[in-house]
């Protein structure tokens, strides 16, 4: 068996079936200005915001380094709260980090939990700061009956993560009117079928796994082969799926593709699966000895990325369980070398020791009983 980290496309997943939309349904498109990936996205909103070089953020400790870079390159400075064992922010480590350079609030909502809101934004309100919601994890999901992505001054996206897309992020204005003040072009044809193209065999890996080394050496390989030439050529190929902020390309929108994809999907289904892929592995996990879990229920409202798990051994189990066809993703595994290595002990081992196991849409109880029985198998480095 396959399973991919992250959902996985198909070209039926372009047909729109119910009139679910993304976007339109949960902020309105007004408010929305669509990028080619998640950390543009950051970039343009701090600079919207009318933040001024000697200005700085707060940011939290613990983070995957791009989101930081994105307000670095837009020249604005960071300074790093706390986070507590359930990734939450500390708000007492926000108070006492606020001096006369302070102006916003930068705030994760990890692997899709809602961070509490109602206190953060009465602290900003009162400090007279901004909050910039970073909802790259938190599509779908909602707080206080309250969508993730409506409780900032602003909110940015990223779609790779939790759709069917290979770029894609967005900023919602939740103060005001979206300005425009930058021009924004397509990626290159050649990006985007590559991009799409790598999605697809993903597809055929999980779903049509006897078919995957005919596609790997029918398309795939001759498809790398012409790649190759073509960049000698000269022919640019970007990609969404790094963490290095190319400020070349802030002002890249999303593909052709991601566009209608995220016009097409079934929102409501996503968040079913989902949180049923969770709640299955959460009972599951329940009878394996020396799992920890870093999320131990499923709070209603949530729509959960991942299924994070506390492990000493990362590498050797993310190893472990790509040998047995399971992908994983791990977040924060490099914090910004700004961040002290005396701050945050948190945030320094959970760098070190978090796991995500995928939940995806696209998975059935057959893959989650599969996933369970590998972590119990007693190869697995958990025993
Ligand atoms: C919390 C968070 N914010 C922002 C981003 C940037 O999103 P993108 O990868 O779409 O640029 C990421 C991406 O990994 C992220 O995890």
């Amino acid at each position: 068996m396959y399973i991919s980290a992250f959902p996985t496309f198909s070209f039926s997943k372009l047909i729109k079936r119910k009139k679910a939309q993304v976007f339109s349904d949960y902020f309105g498109y007004e408010n929305t200005r669509f990028f080619y990936r998640g950390a543009y996205a950051i970039f343009y909103g701090v600079k919207a915001l009318g933040l001024k070089p000697k200005d700085t953020v707060l940011v939290p400790a613990y983070h995957c380094g791009i989101e930081i870079n994105a307000i670095l390159k837009a020249g604005i400075n960071v300074k790093f709260y706390d986070v507590t064992h359930e990734l939450e922010v500390d708000i007492e480590s926000i108070k006492s980090n606020i001096d006369e350079h302070t102006k916003a609030v930068f705030v994760i909502h990890y692997y899709g939990f809602p961070q509490e809101m109602v206190s953060l934004n009465k602290l900003c309100q009162t400090h007279g700061l901004k909050v910039i919601e970073d909802c790259a994890h938190g599509l779908f999901s909602f707080y206080k009956s309250k969508s993730l992505g409506a409780w900032g001054d602003i909110s940015v996206f990223s779609f790779q993560k939790s759709l069917p897309t290979a770029d894609g992020g967005a900023i919602v204005f939740n103060d005001r009117k979206e300005d425009c003040f930058i021009t924004q072009k397509k990626p290159a044809l050649l990006t985007t079928l590559r991009a799409y193209l790598l999605l697809y065999s993903e597809h055929i890996h999980m779903f049509k796994g006897f078919l995957f080394s005919v596609f790997n050496t029918l398309i795939l390989k001759p498809s790398r082969f012409i790649l190759k030439i073509l960049k000698r050529g000269g022919s640019k190929v970007i990609t969404a799926n790094t963490n290095e902020f190319d400020a070349q390309y802030v002002s890249l929108g999303p593909s052709g593709i991601t566009e209608k994809l995220i016009d097409s999907i079934d929102a409501h289904g996503i968040v079913v699966n989902r949180r049923r892929n969770y709640q299955h592995l959460l009972e599951g996990t329940k009878h394996i000895k020396n799992i920890k879990l870093l999320f131990n229920n499923l709070p209603v409202g949530v729509c959960p990325l991942f299924f994070p798990i506390r492990v000493n051994q990362r590498d050797l189990m993310q190893q472990y369980l790509s040998d047995h066809g399971i992908e994983t993703f791990i977040f924060g595994k490099k914090l910004h070398n700004l961040l002290p290595k005396e701050q945050c002990p948190v945030a320094w081992a959970y760098s070190d020791e978090l796991l995500c196991l995928p939940i995806h849409q696209d998975m059935n109880p057959g893959n989650i009983e599969y996933i369970l029985k590998v972590l119990e198998d007693e190869n697995c480095p958990l025993n």
